[in-house]
């Protein structure tokens, strides 16, 4: 197998461990939620060069909204935010942005923001794409849906539903903090994903350590069911 071959062409991450961040050092939980998202604008400045094309990121799920109204409104708060200050750096880094998720139905002003991003991005070629208001088992029942909809359900025609759809298939998937489960994540594209979990808490997460899971990655037999 070539090197370009054994490569991670698309890499996604639980990014996880930010209420356990805050806690250490006695800081509410707001203050890992806005070190989390230093660590997202690390990483994505970091991309080039690592032969990723696409970089999945975990930022909200369908669940968390059993969180406290607080925290809730905290994380979409940052994600105004980090929307509207780093907006201009996708454009210039030539970053194409894509959503996974139920994310229409977030507030208004951020479908809003999110649209206007999209568009905006449209024609970059390294994609960053959020999961908001994401879960994989809706995502799934979503999918299945729209593909008994056009015609017979088939593996190809969920696949070409899935919020996923044109995306190069899932080659490594991260997840920090320790914690080790998909937490409703990717259940269908993570079918033969490479799966690494490092007990760094995500806003400890550095490039570097993205270096060390692609260099892991490299290392990896996938055999896809072969031999
Ligand atoms: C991940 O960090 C961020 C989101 C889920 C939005 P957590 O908030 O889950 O941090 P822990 O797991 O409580 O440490
Ligand atoms: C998964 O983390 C969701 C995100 C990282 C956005 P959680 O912290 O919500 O997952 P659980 O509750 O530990 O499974
Ligand atoms: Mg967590």
């Amino acid at each position: 197998m070539s090197e370009a071959d054994s490569r991670a062409r698309h890499v996604a991450i639980i990014m996880d461990g930010n209420g356990r961040w805050a806690k250490r050092r006695h800081l509410p939980r707001a203050m890992g939620h806005r070190q989390g998202v230093e660590a997202v604008r690390r990483l994505v400045r970091s991309l080039e060069g690592t032969g990723i094309e696409c970089l999945t990121l975990y930022a909200f799920s369908s669940e968390n909204w059993k969180r406290s109204e607080d925290e809730v409104d905290d994380l979409m708060d940052l994600m105004r935010k980090f929307i509207k200050s780093d907006l201009p750096e996708f454009i210039a880094n030539d970053v194409k942005l894509h959503i996974l998720g139920d994310w229409r139905a977030l507030a208004p002003d951020i479908v809003a923001m999110l649209e206007d991003a999209l568009e905006k991005t449209s024609g970059g070629s390294r994609t960053i794409a959020v999961a908001l208001n994401y879960g994989g088992q809706a995502e799934i029942v979503h999918a299945a849906r729209a593909a008994a909809a056009q015609g017979e359900i088939t593996q190809e025609s969920i696949e070409a539903n899935l919020f996923s759809a044109g995306l190069p298939p899932l080659d490594l998937l991260i997840r920090t903090s320790g914690e080790v489960r998909l937490s409703n994540f990717l259940l269908w594209q993570a079918a033969y994903a490479e799966m690494l979990f490092v007990d760094t808490l995500w806003p400890d997460f550095t490039p570097e350590h993205l270096q060390q899971a692609l260099d892991d990655f490299t290392n990896r037999e996938r055999r896809f069911g072969g031999r």
